[in-house]
């Protein structure tokens, strides 16, 4: 398996072990304030980043070369970024909103990375032989 990714399902897997945890203490707390952090944090550091290795998994070719790192770079620092910025605002310190911005934008420069990356390993499909 590739260092590329590697890293995204080990980064995914530290993200699911947090997003789950913090839903475990809220239901204990009955206290849902953290929940669109918790849905974040699962569903963009956990199952997002998961399917991500999966595919630089399925196709190396893909995880070569500097995209693949930068994608990486966006991705990992969008989701730190964005799962605080939603902690904090959830928990009403509003001063950390920019930071949930930079996270979410960060995020979806990822994704349209990807996209540029997934485009140019799955597209045209080529011709049988
Ligand atoms: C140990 C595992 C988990 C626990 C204990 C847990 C717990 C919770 C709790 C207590 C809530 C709040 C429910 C409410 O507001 O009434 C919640 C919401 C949510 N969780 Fe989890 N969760 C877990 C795993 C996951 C995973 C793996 C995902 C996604 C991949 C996920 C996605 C969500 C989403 C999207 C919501 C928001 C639902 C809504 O607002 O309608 N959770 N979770």
């Amino acid at each position: 398996m590739n260092a590329m990714s590697r890293l995204f399902l080990l980064t995914a897997v530290l993200a699911g072990c947090a997003g789950m945890a913090m839903g475990l203490v809220m239901g204990i707390l009955h206290d849902f304030s953290l929940t669109a952090a918790h849905a974040h944090l699962n569903l963009v550091g956990w199952a997002t980043m998961c399917l991500v290795g999966l595919f630089y998994a399925v196709h190396p070719r893909a995880a070569e070369g500097v995209l693949p790192r930068v994608h990486y770079g966006l991705a990992a620092v969008g989701m730190v970024l964005m799962a605080g910025g939603l902690i904090g605002v959830g928990s009403g310190a509003m001063a950390l909103e920019p930071v949930l911005v930079v996270g979410a934008i960060l995020t979806l420069l990822a994704m349209l990375l990807f996209a540029v990356i997934a485009f140019r390993a799955l597209w045209p499909v080529p011709a049988p032989a």
